[in-house]
């Protein structure tokens, strides 16, 4: 792959992870007199061109919110939809992910409201792809940042972990993927300025872009400028700056 690296952004401090909530799907569509189902369809092109993005940057670990644990509430119409919408495009996309050396993983509980035949398909594309580094591409889907802490939660009291053995190590080594490094930079798309219930263990230190691209116009350009962003923020983790000196 000849491609050029994105101008403006230092290559040696792209972010080994990149979070990513996309958002704004049903607006797009309201705003073209379309069903919401239509704007969830169009986020497909913008998912392949960040995928994309990702990989031109080089970028490690990419995580995208395609579900949410409160999405259920929706209408019915809409959750059967984005049900078969993400096993289809898993189908349609997985041999290409897998060539360009993604591994895919899923995040989120695997509960009887998940359809049987997108759990084997999502289980078919882990398999498929589980032994590609090149970048790790995780779906969290049916995913609730509140469920993952209540799961890890539960998963210490089964492995009978006295409380005084309880700590922050503890706990991170039963989320969903304890190998994954946590995020550093978190984007959230259509000008919404929350969580909404993503990944709260590990955005404890993430630095957050807000951009008021719709999902479905959201492209690669729009990560390399949140990238750009990032690079020029200042990272403490509730320590002083020692790089510069005063
Ligand atoms: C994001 O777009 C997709 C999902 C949450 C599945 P929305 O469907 O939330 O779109 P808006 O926020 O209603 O515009
Ligand atoms: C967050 O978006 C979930 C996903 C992108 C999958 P929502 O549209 O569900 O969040 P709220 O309801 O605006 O907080
Ligand atoms: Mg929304």
């Amino acid at each position: 792959m000849a491609e050029e690296f994105p101008e403006g952004i230092d290559p040696r401090r792209v972010p080994a992870h990149v979070a990513c909530v996309m958002d704004g799907n049903g607006r797009w569509a309201a705003r073209r007199g379309l069903p919401r189902t239509e704007g969830h369809a169009a986020g497909e092109t913008a998912l392949w061109d960040t995928v994309e993005g990702a990989l031109a940057l080089g970028i490690r670990w990419l995580t995208m919110f395609a579900f949410s644990t409160e999405n259920w509430r929706r209408p019915p119409d809409e959750v059967r939809y984005l049900m078969h919408f993400n096993e289809d495009l898993l189908v349609r996309r997985r041999d290409e992910l897998h060539e360009k050396g993604v591994r895919i993983r899923f995040a989120g509980r695997r509960d009887w409201r998940v359809p049987r035949r997108v759990l084997r398909r999502m289980d078919e594309s882990v398999a498929l792809t589980e032994k590609n580094r090149r970048m790790t591409l995780t779906m969290a889907f049916n995913y609730g940042g509140r469920a993952e802490i209540v799961d890890a939660v539960r998963q210490l009291v089964a492995d009978g972990v006295r409380p005084e053995r309880v700590d922050e190590r503890a706990i991170r080594a039963r989320l969903y993927h304890p190998d994954q490094p946590d995020p550093d930079l978190v984007i959230r798309t259509s000008g919404e300025y929350r969580i909404s219930n993503f990944l709260l263990w590990q955005l404890a230190y993430s630095e957050l872009v807000f951009s008021d691209v719709l999902w479905p116009d959201f492209r690669r350009q729009h990560l390399y400028q949140a990238v750009a962003e990032y690079q020029r923020r200042e990272r403490r983790y509730g320590g002083v700056r020692v790089d510069r000196g005063a």
